[in-house]
Protein backbone atom coordinates (compact mmCIF):
# COMPACT_ATOMS: atom_id res chain seq x y z
CA UNK A 1 0.00 0.00 0.00
CA UNK A 2 1.87 3.17 -0.86
CA UNK A 3 1.76 6.19 1.46
CA UNK A 4 -0.07 9.45 1.11
CA UNK A 5 1.96 11.92 -0.28
CA UNK A 6 2.46 15.02 1.50
CA UNK A 7 1.94 18.93 0.45
CA UNK A 8 3.93 20.75 2.53
CA UNK A 9 6.56 19.90 5.55
CA UNK A 10 5.45 22.29 7.92
CA UNK A 11 5.23 20.34 11.31
CA UNK A 12 5.40 17.27 12.77
CA UNK A 13 1.63 16.68 13.94
CA UNK A 14 0.43 17.09 10.56
CA UNK A 15 2.07 14.04 9.81
CA UNK A 16 0.91 10.29 10.19
CA UNK A 17 2.90 7.48 11.79
CA UNK A 18 3.50 6.29 8.15
CA UNK A 19 4.23 9.41 6.60
CA UNK A 20 7.48 9.92 8.97
CA UNK A 21 8.35 6.44 8.55
CA UNK A 22 8.67 6.98 4.99
CA UNK A 23 10.85 9.88 5.02
CA UNK A 24 13.00 7.99 7.88
CA UNK A 25 12.92 5.32 5.10
CA UNK A 26 13.60 7.65 2.65
CA UNK A 27 16.31 9.58 3.99
CA UNK A 28 18.12 5.64 5.13
CA UNK A 29 18.24 5.32 0.97
CA UNK A 30 19.59 8.33 0.12
CA UNK A 31 22.02 8.38 2.83
CA UNK A 32 23.02 4.87 1.65
CA UNK A 33 23.20 6.03 -2.11
CA UNK A 34 24.96 9.22 -1.88
CA UNK A 35 28.88 8.86 -3.04
CA UNK A 36 32.20 9.99 -1.87
CA UNK A 37 31.42 13.13 -3.97
CA UNK A 38 28.57 13.96 -2.90
CA UNK A 39 25.88 13.01 -5.51
CA UNK A 40 22.96 11.38 -5.47
CA UNK A 41 20.68 10.66 -8.46
CA UNK A 42 19.75 13.99 -9.93
CA UNK A 43 15.76 13.65 -8.64
CA UNK A 44 16.00 17.37 -8.49
CA UNK A 45 17.69 18.09 -11.88
CA UNK A 46 15.82 21.77 -13.12
CA UNK A 47 14.36 22.34 -9.39
CA UNK A 48 14.98 25.13 -6.85
CA UNK A 49 14.62 25.89 -3.55
CA UNK A 50 14.49 29.81 -1.69
CA UNK A 51 15.88 29.34 1.55
CA UNK A 52 14.24 32.69 3.41
CA UNK A 53 15.77 33.45 6.82
CA UNK A 54 14.47 35.96 9.78
CA UNK A 55 17.53 34.27 11.95
CA UNK A 56 20.79 32.95 11.99
CA UNK A 57 21.70 29.22 11.21
CA UNK A 58 24.67 27.34 9.82
CA UNK A 59 22.89 23.43 10.19
CA UNK A 60 19.79 24.57 8.74
CA UNK A 61 20.86 26.87 5.42
CA UNK A 62 24.36 24.32 4.85
CA UNK A 63 22.54 21.36 5.05
CA UNK A 64 19.59 22.41 2.75
CA UNK A 65 22.19 24.17 -0.02
CA UNK A 66 24.09 21.06 -0.31
CA UNK A 67 21.21 18.44 0.20
CA UNK A 68 19.52 19.80 -2.96
CA UNK A 69 22.99 20.03 -4.85
CA UNK A 70 23.66 16.82 -3.81
CA UNK A 71 19.94 15.66 -5.68
CA UNK A 72 20.99 17.95 -8.81
CA UNK A 73 18.98 21.42 -7.94
CA UNK A 74 20.10 24.66 -7.03
CA UNK A 75 18.74 26.48 -3.92
CA UNK A 76 19.88 30.15 -2.90
CA UNK A 77 20.04 31.98 0.55
CA UNK A 78 17.17 35.09 1.03
CA UNK A 79 17.93 37.35 4.29
CA UNK A 80 16.24 38.95 6.69
CA UNK A 81 17.10 42.61 5.34
CA UNK A 82 16.63 41.42 2.18
CA UNK A 83 12.53 39.94 2.21
CA UNK A 84 11.54 42.05 5.25
CA UNK A 85 8.52 39.05 5.68
CA UNK A 86 5.47 40.54 7.85
CA UNK A 87 7.37 44.31 7.30
CA UNK A 88 8.39 45.11 3.92
CA UNK A 89 6.18 42.74 2.84
CA UNK A 90 3.08 40.10 3.91
CA UNK A 91 3.98 36.44 3.77
CA UNK A 92 1.14 36.42 1.78
CA UNK A 93 2.69 38.19 -0.86
CA UNK A 94 5.75 36.79 -0.66
CA UNK A 95 5.29 33.30 -1.08
CA UNK A 96 2.52 34.41 -4.30
CA UNK A 97 5.84 36.39 -5.84
CA UNK A 98 7.97 33.12 -5.09
CA UNK A 99 5.85 30.75 -6.52
CA UNK A 100 6.30 31.97 -9.58
CA UNK A 101 10.13 31.69 -9.80
CA UNK A 102 10.97 28.23 -7.81
CA UNK A 103 9.58 24.74 -6.94
CA UNK A 104 9.81 25.15 -2.42
CA UNK A 105 10.19 27.32 -0.04
CA UNK A 106 11.90 26.72 3.41
CA UNK A 107 11.57 29.50 5.82
CA UNK A 108 12.94 29.73 9.24
CA UNK A 109 10.89 32.43 11.00
CA UNK A 110 9.95 34.34 14.29
CA UNK A 111 5.87 33.51 13.91
CA UNK A 112 5.09 30.26 13.46
CA UNK A 113 1.47 31.67 12.05
CA UNK A 114 3.69 33.33 9.02
CA UNK A 115 4.63 29.43 8.00
CA UNK A 116 0.35 28.95 7.77
CA UNK A 117 -0.04 32.12 5.97
CA UNK A 118 2.81 31.09 3.13
CA UNK A 119 0.95 27.78 3.44
CA UNK A 120 -2.43 28.98 2.78
CA UNK A 121 -1.57 31.46 0.39
CA UNK A 122 0.82 29.54 -1.75
CA UNK A 123 1.68 27.03 -4.41
CA UNK A 124 4.83 25.74 -3.50
CA UNK A 125 5.45 23.48 -0.87
CA UNK A 126 6.90 24.95 1.79
CA UNK A 127 9.25 23.65 4.47
CA UNK A 128 9.43 25.00 8.00
CA UNK A 129 13.10 25.50 8.95
CA UNK A 130 12.27 26.66 12.62
CA UNK A 131 9.61 28.82 14.08
CA UNK A 132 8.37 30.40 17.69
CA UNK A 133 6.63 27.58 17.88
CA UNK A 134 8.57 23.95 16.33
CA UNK A 135 11.41 22.46 14.62
CA UNK A 136 10.34 19.45 12.90
CA UNK A 137 13.48 18.80 10.19
CA UNK A 138 15.46 18.64 13.75
CA UNK A 139 13.24 16.25 15.21
CA UNK A 140 13.05 14.19 11.75
CA UNK A 141 17.06 14.09 11.76
CA UNK A 142 16.84 13.31 15.65
CA UNK A 143 14.52 10.36 15.00
CA UNK A 144 16.39 9.42 12.24
CA UNK A 145 20.10 9.82 14.42
CA UNK A 146 18.40 7.69 17.42
CA UNK A 147 17.39 4.51 14.87
CA UNK A 148 20.63 4.84 13.36
CA UNK A 149 22.53 5.00 16.29
CA UNK A 150 20.47 2.49 18.66
CA UNK A 151 18.64 0.84 15.56
CA UNK A 152 15.47 0.70 17.23
CA UNK A 153 13.06 3.39 18.56
CA UNK A 154 9.79 2.07 19.65
CA UNK A 155 9.57 1.98 23.10
CA UNK A 156 13.26 3.37 23.63
CA UNK A 157 12.75 6.27 26.62
CA UNK A 158 14.21 9.66 25.42
CA UNK A 159 14.82 12.19 28.82
CA UNK A 160 14.67 15.93 27.69
CA UNK A 161 16.45 18.42 29.97
CA UNK A 162 15.99 21.78 30.70
CA UNK A 163 13.41 24.24 28.38
CA UNK A 164 10.86 21.36 27.83
CA UNK A 165 8.49 24.25 26.18
CA UNK A 166 10.53 25.63 23.07
CA UNK A 167 10.47 24.79 19.54
CA UNK A 168 12.81 21.44 19.88
CA UNK A 169 11.29 20.30 22.64
CA UNK A 170 7.85 20.79 21.00
CA UNK A 171 8.36 18.58 17.85
CA UNK A 172 10.65 16.33 19.27
CA UNK A 173 7.65 15.30 21.47
CA UNK A 174 5.26 14.59 17.99
CA UNK A 175 7.94 13.03 16.80
CA UNK A 176 7.98 10.69 19.50
CA UNK A 177 3.84 9.58 18.80
CA UNK A 178 4.70 9.13 15.52
CA UNK A 179 7.51 6.14 16.50
CA UNK A 180 6.38 4.81 19.87
CA UNK A 181 9.33 6.21 21.46
CA UNK A 182 8.57 7.30 25.13
CA UNK A 183 9.58 10.77 26.34
CA UNK A 184 10.14 12.28 30.12
CA UNK A 185 10.83 16.04 29.97
CA UNK A 186 12.75 17.11 32.67
CA UNK A 187 12.29 20.63 33.29
CA UNK A 188 11.20 23.39 35.96
CA UNK A 189 7.68 25.02 36.27
CA UNK A 190 7.28 27.23 33.66
CA UNK A 191 8.99 25.12 31.02
CA UNK A 192 7.17 22.30 30.76
CA UNK A 193 4.89 21.50 27.48
CA UNK A 194 1.48 22.55 27.12
CA UNK A 195 -1.58 20.87 27.49
CA UNK A 196 -2.28 21.00 23.77
CA UNK A 197 1.16 20.30 23.10
CA UNK A 198 0.83 17.13 25.13
CA UNK A 199 -2.58 15.94 23.45
CA UNK A 200 -1.37 16.31 19.66
CA UNK A 201 2.48 14.67 20.46
CA UNK A 202 0.03 11.30 21.23
CA UNK A 203 3.29 9.82 22.35
CA UNK A 204 3.79 8.48 26.75
CA UNK A 205 5.22 11.49 27.63
CA UNK A 206 6.17 11.85 31.46
CA UNK A 207 6.43 15.45 32.72
CA UNK A 208 8.97 16.19 36.24
CA UNK A 209 11.13 18.88 37.58
CA UNK A 210 12.90 15.85 39.46
CA UNK A 211 16.44 15.32 38.11
CA UNK A 212 16.16 11.69 38.84
CA UNK A 213 13.96 11.78 36.02
CA UNK A 214 17.24 10.78 33.94
CA UNK A 215 17.18 7.45 35.25
CA UNK A 216 16.64 4.90 32.46
CA UNK A 217 17.42 7.33 29.57
CA UNK A 218 18.15 6.13 26.67
CA UNK A 219 19.09 9.10 25.26
CA UNK A 220 19.41 12.66 26.67
CA UNK A 221 19.23 15.34 24.62
CA UNK A 222 18.86 19.14 25.44
CA UNK A 223 18.95 22.66 23.66
CA UNK A 224 19.70 26.21 24.43
CA UNK A 225 17.92 27.86 27.73
CA UNK A 226 17.48 30.64 25.43
CA UNK A 227 16.09 30.74 22.21
CA UNK A 228 16.08 32.70 19.47
CA UNK A 229 13.65 35.65 20.03
CA UNK A 230 13.87 35.00 23.76
CA UNK A 231 16.73 37.51 24.75
CA UNK A 232 14.90 39.26 26.94
CA UNK A 233 13.59 36.61 29.53
CA UNK A 234 17.49 35.56 29.66
CA UNK A 235 17.52 36.50 33.48
CA UNK A 236 14.65 35.34 34.44
CA UNK A 237 15.39 31.82 32.68
CA UNK A 238 18.68 31.98 34.19
CA UNK A 239 17.43 32.23 37.69
CA UNK A 240 15.87 28.54 36.91
CA UNK A 241 17.37 26.63 34.82
CA UNK A 242 21.07 25.80 35.65
CA UNK A 243 20.33 22.96 37.33
CA UNK A 244 19.00 21.21 34.52
CA UNK A 245 22.68 21.22 32.72
CA UNK A 246 23.54 17.90 31.28
CA UNK A 247 26.94 17.66 32.56
CA UNK A 248 28.92 14.36 33.99
CA UNK A 249 26.86 13.42 37.08
CA UNK A 250 23.73 13.69 35.50
CA UNK A 251 24.68 11.11 32.65
CA UNK A 252 26.11 9.01 35.39
CA UNK A 253 22.56 9.56 37.27
CA UNK A 254 20.71 7.97 34.05
CA UNK A 255 22.29 4.68 35.35
CA UNK A 256 22.79 3.53 31.75
CA UNK A 257 26.68 3.33 30.70
CA UNK A 258 25.78 3.71 26.72
CA UNK A 259 23.43 6.72 26.89
CA UNK A 260 23.00 8.76 24.14
CA UNK A 261 23.89 12.26 24.69
CA UNK A 262 21.99 14.78 22.35
CA UNK A 263 21.85 18.39 21.39
CA UNK A 264 20.50 20.11 18.40
CA UNK A 265 23.59 22.94 18.26
CA UNK A 266 23.76 25.46 18.70
CA UNK A 267 25.51 24.91 21.93
CA UNK A 268 26.11 27.10 25.10
CA UNK A 269 28.48 25.15 26.97
CA UNK A 270 28.66 25.72 30.30
CA UNK A 271 24.99 26.52 30.10
CA UNK A 272 22.43 23.58 29.14
CA UNK A 273 25.50 21.26 28.73
CA UNK A 274 28.95 21.10 29.91
CA UNK A 275 32.59 20.96 27.97
CA UNK A 276 32.96 17.47 29.26
CA UNK A 277 29.81 15.65 28.15
CA UNK A 278 29.67 17.52 24.58
CA UNK A 279 32.82 16.51 23.76
CA UNK A 280 32.46 13.47 26.12
CA UNK A 281 31.96 9.27 24.19
CA UNK A 282 28.34 9.62 24.83
CA UNK A 283 27.93 12.40 23.14
CA UNK A 284 26.40 12.22 19.37
CA UNK A 285 25.81 15.65 18.67
CA UNK A 286 27.77 15.69 15.36
CA UNK A 287 26.07 12.47 14.15
CA UNK A 288 23.27 13.98 14.48
CA UNK A 289 24.28 17.45 12.94
CA UNK A 290 25.32 15.41 10.06
CA UNK A 291 22.10 13.78 9.42
CA UNK A 292 20.06 16.94 8.88
CA UNK A 293 21.57 16.78 5.79
CA UNK A 294 20.31 13.17 5.10
CA UNK A 295 16.54 14.14 6.49
CA UNK A 296 16.28 16.61 4.62
CA UNK A 297 16.77 15.51 1.41
CA UNK A 298 14.51 12.61 1.83
CA UNK A 299 11.71 15.55 2.61
CA UNK A 300 12.87 16.97 -0.41
CA UNK A 301 13.07 14.68 -2.53
CA UNK A 302 9.66 13.62 -2.12
CA UNK A 303 8.21 17.78 -1.85
CA UNK A 304 10.42 18.87 -4.94
CA UNK A 305 11.18 15.56 -6.83
CA UNK A 306 7.50 13.38 -5.85
CA UNK A 307 9.99 10.50 -4.92
CA UNK A 308 7.19 7.88 -3.35
CA UNK A 309 7.60 7.91 0.61
CA UNK A 310 8.31 3.82 1.15
CA UNK A 311 6.08 1.97 3.16
N1 LIG B 1 19.96 22.97 14.85
C1 LIG B 1 19.80 23.99 13.98
O1 LIG B 1 18.72 24.22 13.42
O2 LIG B 1 20.92 24.71 13.75
P1 LIG B 1 21.00 26.10 12.99
O3 LIG B 1 20.27 27.11 13.82
O4 LIG B 1 22.47 26.41 12.89
O5 LIG B 1 20.37 25.94 11.64
N1 LIG C 1 15.55 26.37 20.44
C1 LIG C 1 16.61 26.93 19.63
C2 LIG C 1 16.95 26.00 18.52
C3 LIG C 1 18.06 26.47 17.62
C4 LIG C 1 18.34 25.51 16.51
C5 LIG C 1 16.17 28.29 19.09
O1 LIG C 1 15.04 28.41 18.63
O2 LIG C 1 16.99 29.21 19.13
Amino acid sequence: MSVTPLDHFTGIDTLTSEQFWGLLKLARELKDELTECGRNSPILAGKSLAMLFEKPSLRTRVSFEMGMQHLGGYAFYLSPAEVGLGTRESPADVIRVLGGYVDGVMARVFAHRHIEEMVEWGSVPIINGLSDFSHPCQALADVFTIWEQLGSVEDRTLVYVGDGANNVATSLLMAAGKVGLNVRVVAPQGYIPSGDVLDAAEAEVEVTDDLDGVRGADVLYTDVWVSMGDEEEREERMAVLPPYQINSELVQRSENEEVLVMHCLPAHRGEEISDAVADGDRSRVFPQAHNRLHAQKAVLAHLLGGVGLPS
